[in-house]
């Protein structure tokens, strides 16, 4: 199997308070237990929205399917005010099932078009994968892991915040760290 390195850059939108993504219509296709002690719950999810203002790429885009986005950049933004976020330790056994899954499952995973999704929950950490484009993507776990972790430990109280999304630069996905409960 190829061994994948990626330098992901995550630029932070510090200033830039995001709105936070609320699966509409939500449906869970499917449901197991993910990680080294099988204690992180992953489901498929099926929405009916995309983020507000996602405009879908022009037909010029000759993206095959599945289209793999491992590696992409991605811009964190923090969701204002501090209060109810994860706990950042939660999100971090989340990181480390993927981590193990990678290893052991393989590096990537699909994620179904047309604003459908993985989830992730542990404790008080809930994140997940959408996938906003009109076709499958291909992603690597390692690079959840990274981004998750990045995302938890950067939009928590200390910065006013209460987790987080980190939006690909060409928007066909993004990535949502929040409470479990919320
Ligand atoms: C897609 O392919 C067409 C025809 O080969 C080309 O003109 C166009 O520039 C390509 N689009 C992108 C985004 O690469
Ligand atoms: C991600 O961003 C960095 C820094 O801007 C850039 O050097 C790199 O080429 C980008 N990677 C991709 C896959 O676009
Ligand atoms: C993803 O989907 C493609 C095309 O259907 C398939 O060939 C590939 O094995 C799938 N990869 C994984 C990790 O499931
Ligand atoms: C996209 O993924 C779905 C769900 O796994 C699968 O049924 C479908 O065949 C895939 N589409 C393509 C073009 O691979
Ligand atoms: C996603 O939706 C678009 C537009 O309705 C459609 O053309 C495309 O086939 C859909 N993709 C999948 C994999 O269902």
């Amino acid at each position: 199997m190829k061994v994948i390195s990626v330098a992901l850059s995550l630029a932070l939108a510090l200033l830039v308070g995001a709105v936070e993504y609320s699966c509409e219509d939500k449906q869970v296709v499917s449901t197991s237990y993910v990680g080294a002690s099988k204690n992180v719950k992953a489901e498929t999810i099926s929405c009916s929205n995309t983020l507000p203002g996602y405009a879908p790429l022009a037909a010029t885009d000759n993206s095959t399917d599945p289209s793999n986005v491992c590696g992409a950049n991605c811009t964190t933004n923090c969701f204002y005010p501090a209060g109810g976020g994860p706990d950042p330790n939660d999100c971090a056994v989340i990181a480390d099932a993927l981590l193990y899954d990678g290893q052991n499952i393989g590096p990537l995973f699909n994620i179904t078009a047309n604003t459908s999704g993985v989830a992730m929950t542990y404790a008080s950490c809930y994140t997940f994968f959408l996938d906003q484009a009109s076709y499958n993507l291909t992603y690597c776990r390692n690079d959840w892991s990274t981004v998750l972790n990045y995302v938890a430990v950067n939009c928590q109280a200390t910065q006013n915040a209460h987790g987080g999304n980190c939006v690909a630069t060409d928007q066909r996905w993004f990535i949502q760290v929040q409470n479990s409960t919320a």
